[in-house]
């Protein structure tokens, strides 16, 4: 018996893990199989009872498993094959046609969630909608909204709970403000980041929780930035909205996880994205240095000395949205790369 494993392909495809059925069909291009590797994880696996066939029964969203019956009991985890209980499940992913928001729409699929994804322009949504519909053979659903318009989140959450019945998963996220300092800063571009990263939040939390109160189980993640524990220079709106939307994530961790709703903040440091290059371009102009010195010394600000790649991003939030972090909520999760420098 062989392993895949459903992100990178590991094993061939197809073949089955002990206790699940449908896996991802096809390896994505690019991707390594890691035979040896997957024969000692089955060889493991046939010596030891799979420890997330308890967890499959958490789907059923009512009855709890043996081992949520009993608290005390301890499960040894299998190190390489972590089951994230998300099979089936519906999320969201906001502002997604490309960064970090599109890996994380990917990482969700390869999961075998049913994701629906948006960003303003259409054209590029619907071609990075249909790489990953093409990719994993995944229902992907895409509409092409400003998520700074309550009407237009409105009408895509009712769209996709029309579509897949429901919705369990949901990641805020919108582009980020423009870097200025202060006196730079007008009143408008204020008021534009309040909507974008502040408010496009509150949209989508008034839209699906109460889908997620229905079925007792939810996670909202908004994704913000490492300057919600440290201010970032010449990122003044950003230092300032994101704040808000920490207050907001606490808030909704008080209010609703007495309805199975989890909600957590993702910080990312500095991320290869277009968004990091386009900071990169007008730190070089600001600064005079060339792009290359900016992002050395981004790089050289994390204690890993590189910046992250977006897939490092979404799988921090894969795993808040997973069966794996079921008692983790009103946090702020930074995935830096130990850049933000405070204990
Ligand atoms: N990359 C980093 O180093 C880094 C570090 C810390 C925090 N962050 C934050 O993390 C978030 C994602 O960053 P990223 O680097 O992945 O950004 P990115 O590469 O610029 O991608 C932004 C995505 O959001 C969409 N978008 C932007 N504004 C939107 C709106 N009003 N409505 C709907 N969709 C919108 C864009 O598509 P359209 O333009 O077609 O709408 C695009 O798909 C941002 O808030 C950013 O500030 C990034």
């Amino acid at each position: 018996m062989q392993i895949q494993c459903r992100r990178h392909g590991m094993g061939k495809p197809g073949t089955e893990v002990p206790g699940e059925k449908a896996l991802r069909p096809r390896v994505p291009k690019g991707r390594h199989s890691t035979p040896n590797l997957a024969r000692a994880v089955s060889s493991r696996l046939a010596l030891t009872p799979h420890p997330t066939r308890h967890f499959r029964a958490g789907l059923s969203h009512t009855v709890p498993s043996a081992l949520e019956r009993n608290p005390i009991r301890t499960i040894s985890y299998n190190p390489v094959l972590m089951e994230t209980g998300l099979k089936g499940r519906v999320a969201i992913v906001a502002a997604s046609s490309q960064g970090i928001g599109l890996a994380t729409a990917e990482a969700f699929v390869a999961e075998g969630c049913r994701v629906a994804m948006c960003a303003r322009n259409g054209q590029k949504l619907e071609a990075a909608g249909e790489e990953i519909r093409e990719r994993y053979r995944a229902e992907v659903f895409t509409q092409a909204l400003d998520v700074s318009n309550a009407g237009a989140v409105h009408d895509f959450v009712e769209a996709i709970a029309k579509k897949f019945g429901s919705v369990d998963i949901c990641v805020t996220n919108a582009g980020g403000p423009p870097a200025k300092g202060f006196l730079a800063a007008s009143i408008e571009e204020w008021r534009k980041a309040v909507d974008a990263n502040f408010l496009s939040t509150v949209y989508f939390a008034r839209e699906v929780i109460p889908h997620m109160q229905r079925k007792h189980w939810g996670r909202i993640i908004t994704l913000t930035s490492v300057s919600t524990k440290q201010p970032v220079p010449d990122l003044v709106l950003s230092n300032a909205v994101r704040a808000a939307v920490v207050g907001l994530v606490k808030s909704l961790a008080n209010e609703f996880g007495k309805d199975g709703i989890l909600v957590n903040n993702v910080g990312p440091g500095y991320t290869a994205t277009g968004r990091l290059k386009e900071l990169a371009r007008s730190r070089s102009a600001a600064q005079g240095k060339s792009e290359e010195e900016i992002f050395a010394a981004w790089a050289n600000d994390a204690a890993l000395k590189r910046v992250a790649e977006p897939r490092e991003v979404a799988d921090a939030i894969v795993w808040l949205a997973s069966e794996r972090a079921s008692y983790i909520t009103g946090q702020t999760i930074l995935v830096d790369g130990g850049a933000y420098k405070g204990i």
